[in-house]
């Protein structure tokens, strides 16, 4: 096993914000939604508003060195944007067999990394690797899987299997700036980094996307399979990959507001924002905990999840960013008081973004190489994240994916995903994409798999230095 990889310093720098405003977004988004219906702006909700963003301390130089960008791209701007699926909605997930065949040759795990590009930003010192460009696999070292031989995969976000036609949003890869453009660990890899540990996804189903992917890079891994176990208790709420050769277990809990959501007996749902599930107890221990939360914060009307807000057992009102924020200050409370630093490293999944409205998802098979990215998610949802982050005494781990994904419109189920009902579309439904299309989540394999191969690599960094300093 080749573990001849650098520690290099850890999350760093930022380059210039790509973002569009939030209000351009959003009076867009609400032109559409008040077309199609939709009770937008239902409850007294107000969308969040665009934010000036606390300026971020740079850790450390962006490594400034030009990479080839391919010109492959290309993107239709203005396409009506889609209600896409709920974004956080438990979708049919139909895995977790405890017995599948074992006439599964050796795995196709790749080799290590050819060291045909390190150098090429130098070594150590300090990188960014989030920052960069998307290129062809040509060395086809991607999918790191193969969709068929993965039983963790749900059939809401395996796109192949639901007659996606294309394959090329599984054979790019991302290529740091800098870092030596590093990010081609492989299943061997990952495998020998999960030696001895839990690792514990907390968030929304995309994080659970983030954990499939995850799933299937080990398993595609993992030498004998027969000695693997899978539990799935309960459906798309919790679900466990355990690697017995290796000591290793991957978890992943739904808990898509990370704080509470609570039902009442009279059926009426109060968030409750200074209170966390009891279920995250159940992550203490863990070696490596990731989290994530966003997209269920952005819903209104009749997809809100929510009938009030609630502080102190009492009804309170509050504008969607407010509570975003209050909710994330308890989360950040209760790990700076429950986790040991030195037994768990903490990471934060950044927002992940959707492509609606202005950039669309529906028909695309490359991802956006040029021009700006006008993002659907509102940017003062990153910016309170960051923030939080910033001011935690744990030292937490950013991994800064919504750029780089902003890029994958090519990247999502669009309309090779399945009904609410857990169905494939039928052909009438996938010519209606407005409707049915998926531009939320991500195909896998896919993005996510990147995501991944970006948190391991984090991982084989010293932990020191991460910290958001302020
Ligand atoms: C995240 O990455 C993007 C793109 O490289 C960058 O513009 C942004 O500043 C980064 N954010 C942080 C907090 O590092
Ligand atoms: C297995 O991994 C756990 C962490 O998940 C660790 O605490 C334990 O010591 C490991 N067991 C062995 C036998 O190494
Ligand atoms: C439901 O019960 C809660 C207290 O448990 C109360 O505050 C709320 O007004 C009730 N809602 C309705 C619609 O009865
Ligand atoms: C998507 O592609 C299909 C097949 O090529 C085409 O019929 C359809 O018009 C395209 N839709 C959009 C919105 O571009």
């Amino acid at each position: 096993m080749d573990h001849s990889m650098k520690p290099a310093a850890a999350l760093s720098a930022f380059s210039s914000r790509r973002w569009v405003l939030a209000t351009s977004l959003c009076s867009l988004a609400c032109l559409f939604l008040l077309s199609a219906g939709l009770l937008l702006l239902a409850a007294g909700y107000r969308p969040f508003l665009p934010h000036t963003a606390a300026p971020w301390d740079r850790l450390s130089r962006m490594r400034q060195q030009a990479a080839p960008s391919t010109a492959r791209a290309s993107h239709d701007a203005a396409v009506a944007p889609a209600p896409a699926p709920d974004a956080g909605s438990p979708g049919g997930l139909d895995l977790g067999q405890e017995d599948e065949e074992e006439d599964a040759g050796p795995p196709p795990a790749p080799a290590p990394a050819p060291a045909e590009e390190e150098g090429e930003g130098g070594g150590d010192g300090d990188c960014d690797v989030f920052d960069g460009t998307w290129v062809r696999d040509d060395a086809a070292w991607y999918p790191l899987y193969e969709a068929a031989e993965c039983p963790f995969l749900s059939n809401q976000v395996a796109c192949h299997r639901n007659g996606r036609p294309d394959s090329g949003y599984e054979q790019w890869r991302w290529r740091p700036r800098g870092c030596g453009g590093r990010t081609r660990l492989g299943g061997a890899e990952a495998l020998e980094l999960c030696r001895d540990k839990r690792l514990v996804f907390v968030g929304d189903s995309l994080n659970r996307n983030m954990w499939e992917s995850l799933a299937c890079i080990l398993y595609a891994a993992v030498p004998d399979r027969s000695r693997k176990r899978i539990v799935d208790d309960a459906g798309s709420e919790y679900r466990i990959f355990r690697a017995m050769d290796y000591n290793c277990s991957v978890e992943f809990f739904w808990s898509p507001f990370l704080v509470k959501l609570e039902t009442k007996i009279n059926q009426t749902r109060a968030l409750k924002l200074d209170q966390l599930p009891a279920m995250l107890q159940r992550t203490l221990g863990a070696n490596i905990l990731i989290f994530n939360t966003g997209h269920w914060w952005t819903h209104t009307g009749k997809l809100r999840a929510w009938d009030h807000l609630e502080t102190h057992g009492k009804m309170v009102e509050m504008a969607g960013e407010e509570a975003f924020n209050r909710a994330l200050r308890t989360w950040a409370r209760w790990v700076d008081r429950n986790i040991d630093p030195s037994r768990t490293r903490v990471f934060f999944r950044s927002v992940s973004p959707e492509h609606k409205s202005v950039n669309w998802c529906y028909n695309q098979t490359s991802p956006i190489s040029t021009g700006t990215v006008a993002p659907w998610f509102p940017k003062s949802l990153v910016t309170i994240v960051e923030r939080n982050i910033k001011n935690m005494r744990t030292p937490v781990q950013y991994l800064n994916i919504t750029h780089l994904s902003e890029l994958r419109i090519d990247a999502h189920p669009s309309v090779y995903t399945i009904t609410r009902e857990g169905k494939p579309l039928s052909t009438e439904q996938r010519q209606q994409p407005l409707t049915y299309a998926d531009c939320s989540h991500w195909c896998l394999p896919g993005l996510p798999d990147t995501w991944n191969m970006l948190l391991l690599d984090s991982l084989m960094r010293p932990p020191s230095n991460v910290h958001l300093l302020g």
